[in-house]
């Protein structure tokens, strides 16, 4: 079997490897020169921590990234509303691990770049894909205009938000919502332990809500918060120093920190209709979108990758037909609805339109954390710990 992947990211990678694994020959196109370096996700659940393992990566990325100890929501002054402790104890061996994608990206590259039966070819910028009843094939423009065919077995769209593999199939359809905000993702050297902050932090509050989590062993700090939506890039860059000020404690001014890095984005809430059409797939953000609040995003897109995997590989040893790509669809599609969607959904109206001073009040999962600290018996946590894996199905079985 031969499968064809648009696009080299972290779930195109990914699927690369378990299929490599299986013995399965790839060939990835990606219209970049080499993996996309800049500041996105960063954050990985345990459901995206088990695909990780099977991928054979996951030794090399705990050893570039790390466990975080706490999260904890807070009010904007600081104070702590509610908090989860020993993250690393309580999940075991999955523990979420945190590693900037742009590193997790060239970890994923250096182990591609390893394996005889994966092909990656850069500067392909794929502009269709077609298929027939033996075959599948993508044409991709090179930097010359050269237009290239690569045919395979099955194709899978891993080509992200705007994906080329997602509009042939569907058009400009891509059903959900475009969220009233805009946020900002930062990367900030500032000492926000010394403040007393966790390890995660979400900060509640109408206008300055915001993210901070550690996210590299130097002590770089992710600080994504919302702003005016109506605002250029060069309003969003005038007014940081100003929002930092306000929001951050310590109120610091510029000469107090260092920042790299400066990312408004858009956020949205969409869904493919179908994740199948005959034997073209879509995976990760190619097939779905949420904000980046609880970071279910790439986890979601790492768990697609493993469930695809395993009913590929059933195909290619015989223990499956092409209607288990159905069952893909029909799962990961009803995973994004039951889970991954509300969830996210909530995470981004937990910090942005509750009301600080009574965030108990309308917040069940609030709640919930509440009465986890207060338990001695640590079976709330055990079970919350649990249902992290809700967004997982195993496709073996519906193997022969
Ligand atoms: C600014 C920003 C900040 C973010 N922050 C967070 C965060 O804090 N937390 C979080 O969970 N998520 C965040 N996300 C989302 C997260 O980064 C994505 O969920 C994740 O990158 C999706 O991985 P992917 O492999 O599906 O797609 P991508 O990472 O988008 O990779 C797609 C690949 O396909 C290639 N490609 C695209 N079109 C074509 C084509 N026509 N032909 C060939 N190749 C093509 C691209 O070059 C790229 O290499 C952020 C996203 C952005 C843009
Ligand atoms: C891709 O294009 C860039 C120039 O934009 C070039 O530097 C690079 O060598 C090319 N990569 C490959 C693999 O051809």
């Amino acid at each position: 079997m031969h499968v064809v992947i648009v696009g080299s990211g972290p779930s195109g990678l990914v699927l690369s490897l378990l299929l490599s694994k299986a013995g399965i020959k790839v060939t990835l196109l990606d219209a970049g020169s080499t993996v996309d370096d800049r500041p996105r996700a960063a954050h990985y659940a345990p459901s995206a921590i088990r695909v990780l393992r099977e991928a054979g990566v996951l030794d090399d990325v705990r050893k570039e990234g790390f466990i975080p100890r706490d999260f904890t929501w807070r009010k904007r002054d600081g104070s702590k509303v509610a908090s989860i402790m020993d993250t690393v104890e309580s999940r075991g061996p999955d523990g979420l691990t945190v590693l900037p994608l742009n590193m997790l990206g060239q970890v994923l590259l250096a182990h591609a770049m390893k394996k005889a039966n994966i092909e990656i070819k850069w500067n392909h910028t794929v502009t269709s894909v077609g298929q027939d009843d033996t075959s599948v094939w993508a044409e991709a423009k090179l930097k010359d205009g050269t237009v290239v065919k690569t045919t395979g077995d099955y194709l899978c769209g891993c080509d992200g938000a705007n994906s080329e593999v997602r509009k042939s199939l569907f058009g400009d359809v891509f059903e959900g919502k475009t969220w009233d905000a805009q946020i900002v993702a930062t990367n900030v050297y500032y000492p926000l332990h010394d403040f007393g902050f966790s390890d995660i932090n979400n900060i509640i509050h109408p206008e300055d809500y915001y993210m901070a989590a550690i996210i590299s062993k130097d002590g770089m700090w992710r600080v994504s918060y919302g702003e005016d939506p109506s605002f250029t890039i060069e309003q969003v860059r005038a007014n940081q120093p100003i929002k930092f000020e306000r929001m951050l404690p310590g109120n610091p001014k510029p000469s107090d920190y260092k920042i790299t890095n400066v990312g408004p984005y858009r956020i949205h809430q969409r869904c493919a209709e179908s994740f199948r059409v005959g034997k073209i797939t879509l995976a990760a953000d190619a097939a779905h979108l949420v904000n980046p609040f609880g970071g279910m995003g790439l986890t979601g897109g790492i768990v697609d990758v493993g469930g695809l995997a395993e009913c590929l590989i059933g195909i290619e040893k015989g223990l499956a037909n092409d209607d288990i790509l159905d069952k893909y669809s029909e799962i990961r599609i009803q995973k994004w609805k039951d889970y991954i969607n509300p969830i996210s959904s909530d995470n981004f109206l937990r910090v942005s339109a509750t009301d600080p001073e009574n965030p108990f009040e309308k917040d069940e999962l609030l709640r919930l954390v509440k009465s986890m600290e207060d338990d001695e018996t640590g079976e709330i946590k055990k079970s919350f710990d649990e249902s992290v894996y809700d967004i997982c199905h195993d496709f073996k079985q519906y193997y022969n």
